[in-house]
């Protein structure tokens, strides 16, 4: 059954069912564009997600119909103020360092618009499942920046380099089969059944990783892809080594022989 837990204002939504939390941004109204006490709040929410072990998946998603997220609060920099406008960049920052930074894997469920900081948000998760109806973008370009959260670091390694620069200096906008076609989504579905195929990918992810196993591989991939080979070889002999000792391996390894589905604990 769902729980509702408390979020110090409803611009965000927390739930939690089963080992998945989910975090819902909740400014529909406004396209969900992310003011920076969102980004501060998503922070401090994801921080202490991190810490449990009984949450397996997490998934970020946005509520309403139109909007995953149209990116950074363009209202709160409207006077101009460098410095404002930096401090809401680097909140927003610090919110996808979180993601990225998770031990939990992550799934963006992704619907409508989905542009700018909203984009980075959904390239920092580890899967991104779209309904029909969504739309990528980085209108940064046209606003005169370029997108400030991270998004020139992890799309070109994403895409590639071509296509990342095609997607940011031409504005192009994607649709979700555009996306799914340059590998920026893992998988397209219609907009109703986007939650359940969200959840539906958190429970194999449940069966099929331990919550180290899963930390382990996405710190492979979000990190050792990027390091040289000597640097790659040692991150995960770091990261390998104590897995040996885990309960949950042990408990892989009994499964197999007593023919069931291993029980993972997060230990
Ligand atoms: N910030 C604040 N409000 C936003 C917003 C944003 N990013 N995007 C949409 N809204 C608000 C609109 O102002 C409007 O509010 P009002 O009803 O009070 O006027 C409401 O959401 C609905 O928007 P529209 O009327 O524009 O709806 P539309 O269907 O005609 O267009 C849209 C939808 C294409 C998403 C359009 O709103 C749009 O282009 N939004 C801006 C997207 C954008 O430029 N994002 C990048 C932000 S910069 C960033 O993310 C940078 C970074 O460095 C991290």
């Amino acid at each position: 059954m769902a729980t509702e837990l408390e979020t110090p204002v409803q611009i965000l939504l927390a739930e939690e069912r089963d080992g998945v939390f989910v975090l819902t941004l909740n400014r529909p109204k406004a396209m969900n564009s992310l003011t920076g006490d969102m980004s501060a709040q998503a922070t401090e929410i994801l921080a202490g997600i991190a810490e449990r072990r009984d949450i397996r998946v997490v998934i970020i998603t946005g509520a309403g119909d139109r909007a995953f997220c149209a990116g950074a609060d363009l209202k709160e920099r409207r006077d101009g103020d460098p410095d404002a406008k930096w401090t809401q960049r680097t909140l927003l920052w610090n919110f996808v360092r979180t993601i990225h930074q998770l031990p939990q894997p992550a799934i963006a469920a992704v619907h409508g618009w989905c542009l700018g900081g909203g984009f980075e948000v959904a390239l920092f998760c580890d899967l991104r499942i779209a309904s029909e109806d969504a739309v990528f973008g980085f209108p940064e370009m046209t606003l005169g920046a370029f997108p400030g959260a991270g998004a020139a670091i992890v799309l070109p390694r994403l895409i590639g380099r071509a296509r990342a620069t095609e997607v940011f200096i031409t504005g192009k906008r994607l649709k979700a089969r555009e996306a799914l076609e340059f590998g920026i989504v893992q998988e397209v579905v219609a907009k109703e059944q986007l939650m359940n195929k969200a959840f539906e990918t958190a429970e194999k992810i449940k069966r099929s990783s331990s919550r180290a196993g899963a930390a382990g591989i996405k710190r492979m991939i979000n990190v050792g892809a990027d390091l040289g080979f000597d640097g790659a070889v040692a991150l995960n002999e770091a990261l390998r080594r104590p897995l040996e000792a885990s309960q949950d391996y042990a408990e892989g390894i009994k499964a197999f022989f007593e023919k069931r589905e291993p029980r993972f604990r997060g230990y």
